[in-house]
């Protein structure tokens, strides 16, 4: 993709928005069923709708069915699941990957894997709703520290005496509603200096950050007990899964209900994620792209338009302030052709309610331009 250069005397106001050659892949509707540009979804590279995902998820489906019709353990299994986890598992140097049908899921089962009644859960401020359902029904005692702050985690690590209680760590290596990284090298460092177990969710890095798309955990992954990651995003399909050691997988096999209770992962999602990953191998430098675009279109916001920008990756925060205006500023954006959602309390915290929007690829310099042109304009 090339990179995005907005020169300056190239901002102009626009009152709508043409779609002009209408991008497929980043097109979407909103409740009224008008087409928008889709500045909110979760599908980065646009691989939802490439057209060599659909056909392996189709070709499959004619073999295999559409649903996989029961779990792992009946009839369920099939080669590409077999074949999706050993690609992932090379791909992140991993001993086991094992598939869920949602990343949800997958949280419940790798908390309930590493921590139990007798455990203390010590987690980020701004984790997935999933993890804390997997706190919840691992029976642990929940304690979390600050956003992305090292010392109130170790101050709490200590205070939970680790030589007493089993101690679980969890963090998401880029958080889905702020757009922060967590500083993956020095957290590990201190689970390790207090030997305490560490849980990394990859959901929104995996595939585009690290190296070449391989999760910011990469280059720690020695030090982490479970990375968790989605399809549903970055791969352009749906369903989860959980890379460990041997040990660790052999354990959720054996006994995690979310991994042996559920009908397995439907053949087309693991033929979609299994073109995805394909796709993402071949394609080394979408991650890089995007981040370099995002920097551009941060940037550039920053510079016309009054209100904080947050994100240092491909998901920016507008933070607004008030839910009305976050809601007054997405009809706004929808009125002139961009989808781009308020998220608001509880999903925030109150007075940071926000517009998230998300860089995706393909996103190009006349989109910027627009987007721009019409920010400029919002009262
Ligand atoms: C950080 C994080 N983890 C897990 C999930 C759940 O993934 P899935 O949509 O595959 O259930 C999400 C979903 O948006 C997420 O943002």
């Amino acid at each position: 993709m090339k990179k995005i250069k907005i020169p300056k005397n190239r901002i102009r106001k626009l009152k709508t928005y043409s779609l002009g050659k209408k991008p497929f892949e980043l097109i979407s509707l909103n409740s009224q069923n008008k087409k928008l540009i889709d500045l909110c979804s979760n599908d980065y590279f646009g691989l939802s709708r490439d057209k060599h995902l659909i056909k392996a998820a189709y070709e499959i489906s004619l073999l295999e069915g559409i649903g996989s019709g029961s779990s792992r353990f009946i009839t369920g299994s099939r080669p590409i699941h077999k074949l999706l986890e050993t690609k992932l598992a090379k791909w992140l140097d991993q001993e086991k990957v094992l598939l869920f049908p949602s990343g949800f899921q997958a949280n419940i089962a790798a908390i309930e894997a590493l921590a139990n009644r007798n455990s203390i859960v010590i987690a980020d401020k701004l984790i997935h709703n999933s993890l804390l359902v997997g706190v919840k029904a691992a029976q642990a005692k929940l304690v979390r520290f600050s956003h992305n702050n090292l010392k109130d985690l170790e101050d709490k690590i200590i205070n939970s005496n680790p030589t007493k209680n089993s101690i679980l760590v969890v963090v998401e290596s880029l958080y889905s509603m702020e757009g922060s990284i967590a500083p993956l090298r020095e957290i590990t460092e201190i689970c390790k200096k207090n030997s305490v177990q560490l849980l990394v969710d990859e959901a929104h890095a995996i595939g585009i950050l690290g190296p070449e798309g391989r999760g910011l955990s990469f280059n720690c992954r020695s030090d982490i007990t479970i990375i968790t990651g989605t399809f549903g995003k970055a791969f352009g399909s749906g369903g989860a899964f959980i890379a460990s050691n041997s040990e660790i997988g052999e354990y959720l096999i054996q006994t995690s209900g979310a991994f042996r209770y559920t009908t397995a992962l439907a053949p087309s999602l693991a033929a979609g994620a299994l073109e995805g990953l394909n796709k993402i191998l071949e394609n080394k430098e979408w991650g890089n792209d995007l981040l370099s675009s995002a920097k551009v279109w941060k940037d550039e916001i920053i510079k016309n338009f009054s209100f904080p920008v947050q994100g240092d990756s491909h998901i920016l925060s507008i933070i607004v302030g008030q839910e009305e205006k976050a809601i007054y500023l997405q009809k706004y954006l929808e009125k002139n052709g961009f989808l781009a959602i308020a998220i608001r309390p509880p999903t925030v915290p109150v007075g940071q309610s926000r517009i998230r929007i998300t860089i995706r690829r393909n996103l190009d310099f006349n989109m910027l331009e627009n987007f721009i042109a019409i920010l400029k304009d919002f009262k």
